[in-house]
């Protein structure tokens, strides 16, 4: 065990780039967003100082509305498409793709104040406060347009969980136009049986084309972007990341900003209703442009509880959810319910483990002392990292690694939770 934590250090250490880490070498050479959100937490675990330095070289990057983008292009890499050119934004300081991820930094500053006695850390977290203000007031205000309580995202890849099946009905509404001809290089890295289609990329690919047209205006991307689709993974990670940046408010002493974040949380605790689904007793996506609910459920439905949405109902479903589900799979949590038709457990979000995710859903069930469940969580992620490395994602089946290796962010997971 003693081997595995000094083998994911070093592959934090190999992955950075002086002050940020790259998700993994070839496939994803570039800052990622909440990539980096959880590196710092594997950083904290051994050097507190370059935890901080991650995420604050991520908001270098943020925008002047307030967006901090999905990816930074620090430097060019032809090793990844589609990079800075095909984007063509101009929104921040960092050549930077055009939309955001799902925002786990209020999370994950929190946690590193709280770790930390020496009161260092309270200074850093006060620096980026406004900040995390601006980027959770531009998430409201851009991808809640009518102030309901639930997020949108405007591409797949803003989900951060990029060929989920949820997206598959709004994503093939999407026409397919002004894309020309271009070359994939992830599935020059990586098996292509693990990665999305070439459906889905032209797709990927006209969406942005589509709010390039608009020049990336976030207002006119709300209004007209072909996709726009209500997640509750980004509602749930958002609505959790609003009460750990109301604590930081209240140890800062900022009580106005205390106040607007009360506000935001009661809007996002009623929106959070509307992607209630009764007949398959869990919260799930919903289109905005064609109005209807997706029918599975994924592993974000059960972040509810991360999200401090623990009334009797869900609590009650979702944990016959899970263990109907570790019925059904050897290791949890798969990222698509294994009873739904359109999953598959080697598909990078249809079917596969991903470390994170198992970490913040058993941070939910923890919360609200279901250890059992948690320990369940943090034990398969253990045993599939002990027995297959540190791999991108893992099928809850086999357990066998797929995606991207030496992966920073199940690395940075092994040593802040799960070893
Ligand atoms: C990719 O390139 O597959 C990334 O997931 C986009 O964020």
């Amino acid at each position: 065990i003693a081997e595995l934590d000094q083998t994911a250090r070093s592959i934090l250490i190999e992955n950075d780039q002086g002050g940020y880490t790259v998700p993994t070498k070839g496939l994803y050479p570039y800052q990622w967003n909440w990539d980096s959100v959880f590196v710092a937490l594997g950083f904290a675990t051994f050097d507190q100082d370059r935890a901080w330095r991650e995420i604050e070289m991520l908001f270098e990057g943020q925008w002047h509305d307030g967006m901090v983008p999905h990816i930074l292009f620090r430097k060019d890499d032809p090793s990844y498409f589609p990079g800075p050119s095909v984007w063509g934004t101009s929104g921040g300081q960092i050549p930077s793709s055009g939309h955001s991820q799902p925002p786990v930094a209020a999370t994950v500053i929190r946690d590193l104040v709280e770790a930390d006695t020496s009161g260092k850390s309270e200074d850093r977290a006060a620096a980026l406060f406004p900040n995390l203000m601006a980027w959770h007031r531009w998430f409201l205000a851009y991808r809640d347009p009518e102030g309901e309580g639930l997020l949108a995202v405007i591409h797949p890849w803003e989900s951060g969980r990029d060929n989920l099946p949820d997206w598959d009905d709004a994503l093939r509404a999407v026409e397919v136009k002004d894309i020309g001809p271009y070359e994939r290089k992830d599935t020059s890295h990586v098996d292509p049986a693990m990665r999305p289609h070439k459906e889905d990329y032209d797709r990927y690919l006209s969406i942005m084309a589509a709010c390039r047209k608009v020049g990336w205006d976030p207002a006119e991307v709300a209004r007209t972007c072909p996709f726009f689709v209500a997640d509750p993974g980004v509602t749930f990670i958002f609505l959790r990341a609003c009460r750990d940046l109301l604590v930081l408010a209240e140890r800062l002493g900022k009580d106005t900003d205390a106040d607007e974040i009360r506000g935001w949380i009661t809007r996002l605790e009623r929106g959070a209703k509307i992607l209630w689904q009764d007949n398959l007793q869990a919260h799930v996506a919903l289109d905005r442009r064609s109005g209807k609910h997706t029918n599975g459920i994924s592993s974000a439905s059960f972040l509810a509880l991360y999200a401090g949405l623990a009334d009797q109902q869900t609590l009650t479903a979702l944990c016959g959810h899970f263990d109907r589900i570790s019925d059904k799979v050897r290791y949890l949590m798969p990222s698509y319910d294994p009873d739904h038709e359109s999953y598959e457990p080697l598909r990078y979000w249809r079917g596969p483990v991903w470390a994170m995710i198992n970490y913040m859903i058993a941070r939910g069930f923890a919360e609200i002392g279901d250890g059992v469940r948690a320990d369940k969580l943090r034990r398969d992620t253990a045993s599939l990292i002990e027995t297959n490395g540190f791999a991108e994602y893992f099928s809850p089946e086999t357990g066998a690694g797929a995606g991207g290796g030496t992966f920073s962010w199940t690395a940075a997971i092994w040593l802040t939770w799960a070893s």
